[in-house]
């Protein structure tokens, strides 16, 4: 008699997983973003979550969780229940480097399941207008000949502003003063207002500001220029060899999220990153799109693995410590 309440239980449960599953999205879908609203991961997040919406039929909001260089939001997606109605939105910092930055309650790749590799940028370095240097070598020069370092505002230990900001110290020998904000949309109202001298940034985050001539770009962390603002040189043409850094974005949910939803998702983001309208937005903000081979979630499990593997050891040698 027992055996047969289990029996039925089981049945029950395992149908209304299936029909969970047939159904979705039935009710309104979170993205988590783990920076600060108006910073380039929140305004990615927000662009796909306003088209996916239209091909899930169910509103897709986005929730600003921030702190820790985004561990926290990363944190409160893997803790949520594996249904696909809590996305996690990160990238290389949040969902590579903080694994070798902080000691994690959760594993970023046991405990997540990829959905979509999103758009990637080089990192941009900018400063203040009111530092006296209009090339790179200018800036390098001036950072160098100060007593004290330049202030360079981050997400956060761990984020991407704060691993890039590192990997420019390491290739020119140069020392920075962190200074960490809940995400590089606050960071770059500082930088704007000169309470801080420079920011690693992300392109996407800097461009528009740097269009506007409200901060001063010198260099981008890529081997070819962006054809959305050519006329910024890649850090090699401005004297700087070695600094090549892509910053990638994706989409994970839970691990344990049935496979029909994740593919669900992964459709409804493909068809987010195809729409046209979506397409120019991103681009303009010198994001590069992902290949259409590799927007499936074995693609973002493959370079995030990948990625683990090279920048673990960077930043373990860098000795990169919480703030
Ligand atoms: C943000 O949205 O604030 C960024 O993705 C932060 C960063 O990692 O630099």
């Amino acid at each position: 008699m027992k055996k047969a309440v289990w029996a039925a239980l089981i049945g029950i449960v395992a149908f209304t997983g299936v029909a969970r599953a047939d159904d979705f999205p039935s009710h309104p879908i979170t993205i988590i973003v783990p920076f600060a609203a108006g910073g380039p991961s929140d305004a990615m997040a927000r662009v796909l979550a306003e088209r996916m919406r239209v091909t899930l039929g169910q509103a897709v909001v986005t929730e600003n969780v921030t702190g820790a260089g985004g561990s926290i939001g990363v944190g409160r997606a893997v803790h949520s229940p594996p249904d696909g109605y809590t996305v996690s939105f990160g990238h290389l910092g949040t969902h590579v480097a903080n694994g070798a930055v902080y000691k994690l309650n959760y594993d970023l790749v046991a405990d997540l399941e990829p959905v979509v590799l999103l758009p990637s940028n080089p990192m941009i370095v900018v400063s203040k207008n009111a530092v006296p240097a209009t090339s790179l070598k200018d800036l390098l020069a001036w950072l160098k000949s100060r007593p004290s370092p330049a202030t360079a505002g981050t997400a956060g230990a761990g984020s991407g502003s704060h691993i890039a900001g590192v990997y420019f110290e390491n290739v020119t020998g140069i020392k920075l003063q962190y200074v960490p904000y809940r995400g590089t949309g606050p960071a770059l109202n500082d930088l704007i207002a000169g309470q801080i001298d420079v920011i690693v940034d992300q392109t996407s985050n800097s461009i528009n500001q740097v269009r506007a001539g409200t901060i001063r770009a010198y260099a981008i962390s890529d081997d070819k220029r962006l054809s959305s603002a050519p006329e910024i040189p890649t850090a090699e043409e401005a004297g700087l060899k070695g600094f090549n850094m892509t910053l990638w974005s994706g989409m994970w949910v839970p691990k344990g999220t049935p496979k029909e939803i994740v593919t669900k998702l992964n459709a409804a983001a493909v068809e987010a990153l195809n729409d046209p309208a979506v397409k120019k937005q991103l681009e303009n903000q010198g994001l590069e799109m992902t290949p259409q081979d590799q927007l499936t979630p074995e693609a973002l499990g493959a370079r995030q693995k990948a990625e683990i593997a090279k920048w673990w050891p960077i930043i373990k040698a860098a000795n990169i410590k919480v703030d």
